[in-house]
């Protein structure tokens, strides 16, 4: 297995079918209104990509906080592919590129982290827009 920088000619399209293989949770990424949206933010993004051989098994998209913390914003493997470590692998590779930064990870699965003996920092709110 190996890990990568993102490039869009060679990974764009994997990218975006595994995405829409996974179905609903993942829907608006693909959807028409959104797509051209998500692979503008797929090349601006610190975006990874994991290949068994050819083929995109998995992939992940994170923000940098200007140099202090890096943000893990999606993190997805192809079904038949879990279970192998990519997601982690995928999330660790961060800190070979940006050693001196923090990185968390915006969790939508806590049990998945913490089955990972990932250490809990805070949690996430959505402030209500003022009508
Ligand atoms: C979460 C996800 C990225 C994990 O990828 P992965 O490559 O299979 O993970 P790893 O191989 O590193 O870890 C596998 C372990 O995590 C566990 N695990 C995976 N998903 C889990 C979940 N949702 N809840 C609890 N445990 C989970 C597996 O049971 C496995 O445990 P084991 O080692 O004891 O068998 C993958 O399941 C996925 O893409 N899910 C759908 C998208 C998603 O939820 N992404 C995260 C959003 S923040």
């Amino acid at each position: 297995m190996e890990i990568r920088r993102y490039k869009k000619e060679l990974d764009e399209d994997k990218l975006m079918a595994i995405i829409k293989n996974e179905g609903e949770e993942w829907s608006c990424y693909w959807a028409d209104e959104f797509s051209e949206k998500y692979k503008a933010a797929l090349a601006y993004s610190i975006t990874y990509v994991a290949y068994e051989g050819n083929i995109l098994c998995g992939y992940s998209r994170s923000l940098d906080d200007c140099g202090f913390y890096i943000y893990v914003c999606d993190l997805l493997v192809m079904p038949e592919h879990r279970g192998k470590n990519i997601g982690r692998r995928l999330l660790e590779y961060i800190y070979k590129d940006y050693p001196e930064q923090i990185v968390y990870v915006m969790s939508g699965v806590d049990e998945y982290y913490k089955k990972q003996g990932y250490r809990r920092e805070g949690s996430i709110f959505e402030v209500p827009k003022s009508s």
